[in-house]
């Protein structure tokens, strides 16, 4: 029993809803029972009370005319059965008939008990052929529709309590099932619910797969959203409050472990409070700084007057110097701001930062000594490194003049080399000059002997004549190919190059120089590409002086007897105010050892066979000095070699004409 009522309690709570709403259910139920059914009986009441008397009017027209018979006839014996006959009808309880003599009336019979409400019934007049003879009264009794009705009450009640019970019950449930049991688990949930909001999501039960939201869906889902919302603001609570606390405990370590003076002053400048630095550079315990006149410790006699006035008035301060007050025994130097600390809008404080500088004064004055002392030994230096520096120039000077000497001597001897190398060259034709000179003075001297001693014959005549001739042959061609050397040897000075500067067509100069060398090529093909329309303004002897070089090198050490090689020129379209030409040939190429050497003078391979060397280092020298330019070789033993000319489009202006200096490297 117990474990029932705990039950409904649990179920139907005296406070719940399910309570309440019962409570509501059965009564509004009972009073409109009571109501309905009150008003039906009323009308049924009504309707009975209208059928008795609608009966007793018929009981009248059944009755009416026999009862007056008898009457008329006084036969008592009929009256008294039609009485009883009369009283068989329902409900009617009282019948009196009454004789009408001269207008007053008799009473006849009387049966019945007369109601208490005598007044419900009817009387009706008797008549006896058109004159009253009496009259008839018959009184009816409402007990029997009370008693109908009565039943019909306990009944309808009896019923409606029933039905409203079970009604009850039955929307109970349903009110449970639909809504309560939802109530009580959210009820539950947020009861449950802690701030971190880890739980999940309140579902309903049986509406996880709904496919409309109802009142208590959207309860739900304002729950939840209420929940995230509240999760939310807890989390940014939390990290704020931690940032504060955080915050909170940086700010205390800092102004804690500061260097800096931090104090709170009050209006009167009585320190409120302070950090551990204060007392450190005061020399004063923290709790005795407390309530001190901050003036009278941190600032000096001279100035406590004007600081305390500035800070009375709340002035901002920023960076003043002050000294401890000498009643402290310090002598600490600090540098002072001041701000003010507002709350709720009023001034609350005078926030003091002081920044102990003594070191740094110590240091500052220390560093003015020491500027000083610099200054006076940067004077004595700088007489001093004057001192050096003139030596210096005059040994610079010394050293450019041996350098100039040392130039010279290298001049010297790169000519003593290059006369060194003429010398040998010269030396041969001049040599076989010499011996033929000797040999024709030996044959000169005969035939003179011959001729004193008039021993001198035709024959040894024609044979003088005959030596003469050879030897003058002989040395006519020694003779030739020593002019040729010399005047090979006097290009080697590129400026002795008779070169005329003008401007030309590229193209045209080119075309005309390869139809002169035409006979040289023969079976060989030598081809150009030069873009028309590119001018220079340089020296177009010497340029045909390098091409014709370098074709002749082609052609004498590119190529054997059978060769049939294939030269070209090509110039690329000007890039600048320079351009190239490519020279490019197909024969045997230059071997790597000799690439370096090819524009010395004097280097050949051909020294048997008439080659002096001079070719390329002449070449060298005109597109160094004359043309301005720049030359390099590529060559692939093999394959062939190709010498790269690079001139500018305006050839550079010598002033003084002095003899240029032979390079004797390769460009690679
Ligand atoms: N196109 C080439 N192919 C292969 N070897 C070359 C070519 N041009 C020059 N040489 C090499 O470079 C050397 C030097 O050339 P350079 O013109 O200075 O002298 P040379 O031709 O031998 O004699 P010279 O020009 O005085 O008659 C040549 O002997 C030759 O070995
Ligand atoms: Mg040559």
């Amino acid at each position: 029993m117990v474990k029932i009522s705990e039950l409904i309690s649990n179920f139907m709570p005296r406070q719940g809803l399910s309570f309440r709403l019962l409570f509501f259910i059965i009564i509004c139920n009972f009073f409109f029972a009571v109501f309905t059914t009150g008003f039906s009986l009323y009308q049924e009441y009504i309707a009975d009370k209208a059928q008795i008397l609608s009966n007793i009017d018929n009981i009248y027209t059944s009755f009416g005319q026999s009862v007056a018979v008898s009457v008329w006839n006084l036969n008592e014996a009929q009256i008294a059965v039609q009485i009883d006959g009369i009283l068989d009808f329902p409900d009617i309880q009282y019948v009196r008939i009454r004789e009408t003599i001269e207008n007053v009336n008799i009473v006849l019979s009387e049966v019945g008990t007369p109601p208490k409400d005598a007044t419900f019934g009817r009387s009706f007049i008797l008549e006896y052929q058109g004159s009253e003879v009496g009259q008839l009264e018959i009184l009816a009794s409402l007990e029997g529709i009370y008693a109908r009705l009565i039943n019909k009450v306990i009944y309808v009640l009896a019923s409606q309590i029933i039905i409203s019970l079970l009604l009850s019950i039955v929307i109970l449930g349903l009110v449970h099932q639909i809504v309560i049991r939802h109530l009580v688990k959210m009820v539950e949930y947020i009861r449950t619910s802690t701030p971190e909001g880890l739980e999940k999501p309140i579902v309903l039960d049986g509406r996880a797969d709904r496919k409309e939201d109802n009142e208590l869906d959207e309860l739900a889902d304002a729950f939840n959203f209420a929940r995230t919302k509240t999760r939310l603001e807890f989390n940014a609570r939390q990290l704020a409050n931690e940032k504060l606390s955080y915050e909170r405990d940086f700010t205390k370590t800092v102004i804690n472990y500061s260097n800096t003076i931090i104090c709170c002053l009050n209006s009167d400048l009585s320190i409120d409070s302070c950090n551990s630095a204060g007392s450190e550079i005061s020399g004063i315990n923290v709790n005795a700084l407390l309530g001190e006149d901050w003036v009278s410790i941190f600032v000096e006699d001279g100035k406590q007057v004007d600081i305390q006035k500035s800070l009375m008035c709340y002035e901002s301060i920023d960076s003043i110097e002050l000294r401890l007050n000498e009643s402290t025994n310090r002598k600490n130097t600090l540098i002072w701001s001041f701000a003010p600390f507002y709350d709720g809008g009023a001034i609350r404080f005078m926030i003091g930062f002081g920044h102990d500088v003594t070191d740094l004064k110590t240091a500052e004055l220390q560093l003015t000594t020491l500027n000083n002392e610099l200054e006076e030994k940067v004077a004595l230096r700088t007489k001093i490194l004057k001192e050096t520096n003139t030596k210096l120039a005059v040994a610079f000077e010394d050293l450019k003049h041996a350098q100039q000497s040392l130039v010279e001597t290298e001049k010297l001897a790169s000519l003593g080399r290059l006369v060194a190398g003429v010398a040998h060259e010269i030396n041969t034709p001049i040599g076989i000059s010499v011996t033929v000179n000797s040999a024709l003075e030996g044959e000169h001297q005969k035939i003179s002997t011959l001729l004193d001693d008039k021993k001198l014959t035709k024959k040894k005549l024609d044979y003088f004549i005959s030596r003469v001739g050879e030897a003058t042959v002989l040395m006519g061609r020694t003779l030739e190919t020593a002019s040729d050397l010399v005047q090979n040897f006097k290009q080697v000075s590129a400026d002795q190059i008779s070169s005329k500067r003008r401007d030309f067509d590229l193209k045209t100069m080119i075309s005309e120089l390869l139809a002169t060398l035409a006979p040289t090529y023969k079976r060989h093909k030598l081809s150009q590409d030069v873009p028309g329309g590119i001018c220079l303004d340089s020296y177009p002897g010497a340029l045909s002086q390098v091409i014709t070089n370098l074709t002749t090198n082609a052609l004498a050490h590119g190529y054997g007897e059978s060769d049939k090689g294939d030269i070209r020129i090509k110039v690329e379209a000007p890039q600048g105010d320079k351009l190239i030409i490519v020279f490019t040939d197909d024969g045997k190429g230059i071997p790597p050892e000799n690439i370096d050497k090819i524009f010395e003078p004097f280097f050949t391979t051909r020294r048997g066979s008439g080659g002096t060397g001079l070719g390329l280092n002449i070449v060298h020298n005109i597109m160094t000095s004359i043309l301005g330019g720049r030359i390099w070789v590529e060559s692939t033993v093999g394959v062939g070699t190709v010498f790269y000319l690079e001139l500018p489009l305006v050839a550079p202006v010598f002033k003084d004409k002095k003899p240029a200096v032979a390079h004797h490297q390769a460009i690679t």
